[in-house]
């Protein structure tokens, strides 16, 4: 989701080049990322949250409740099964100014992880979290650093993300690359 929206939004795009080409800076050509590499790359997770709230990798969770819950006017009786629909909170513009549009930069705003719980659950929430959604978000970083750096993309004009109900392309995302390395 990410390469795909980064084929779309140039500005985002050139700022994760520089953020990525400065941690590169004073390194080995093949010397590996750290730790302090890592933590440098803010923009990248701002990427990644608005990848994965515009992207809606997991669209629902599935849960049953154990005793009667009293929801505004609604009553979920005990025993019924509840799909939380995630990408219904991620697009609600009430909850993200335009909300169809893929901007990074609106995470830059937000201070803690309280203001964002309750509306921004790409790894769902409560006992059943995702356990790799750390790793998931670090894997990306890395794959970005090496992509970003090292080729330009674009994707056919007619392809577009569709969800049915998982996230896939109706084309399949062919990518048009072209290996340009900095230096
Ligand atoms: C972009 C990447 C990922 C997304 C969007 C994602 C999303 C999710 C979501 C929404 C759930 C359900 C949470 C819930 O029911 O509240 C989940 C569960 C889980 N995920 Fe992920 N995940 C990702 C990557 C990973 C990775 C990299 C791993 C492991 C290395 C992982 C392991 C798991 C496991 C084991 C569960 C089940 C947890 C449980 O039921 O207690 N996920 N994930």
């Amino acid at each position: 989701m990410a390469v795909y929206f980064l084929a779309q939004s140039p500005s985002a795009l050139q700022q994760l080049k520089v953020e990525h080409q400065n941690i590169r800076r004073g390194k080995q050509k093949d010397e590996y990322l750290n730790w302090e590499d890592y933590k440098k790359m803010e923009f990248t997770q701002n990427v990644i949250n608005e990848a994965l709230r515009c992207g809606n990798v997991v669209k629902f969770v599935h849960r049953k409740a154990l005793k009667d819950v009293k929801f505004r006017d609604y009553l979920i009786p005990s025993g019924w099964k509840v799909l939380p629909v995630f990408s219904a909170a991620h697009l609600d513009p009430s909850l993200h100014a335009s909300a169809l549009e893929f901007h990074p930069w609106r995470w830059e705003k937000i201070q803690s992880q309280d203001q964002t719980c309750k509306r921004f659950t790409p790894f769902g929430g409560g006992s059943r979290c995702c356990p790799g959604s750390e790793l998931g978000k670090l894997e990306v970083a890395i794959f970005l650093h090496h992509l970003v750096q090292s080729f330009r993309w674009r994707t056919e004009d007619d392809d577009q993300p569709i969800a049915f109900p998982y996230v896939e392309f109706q084309r399949g995302l062919p990518l048009h690359l072209e290996h340009c390395p900095i230096n």
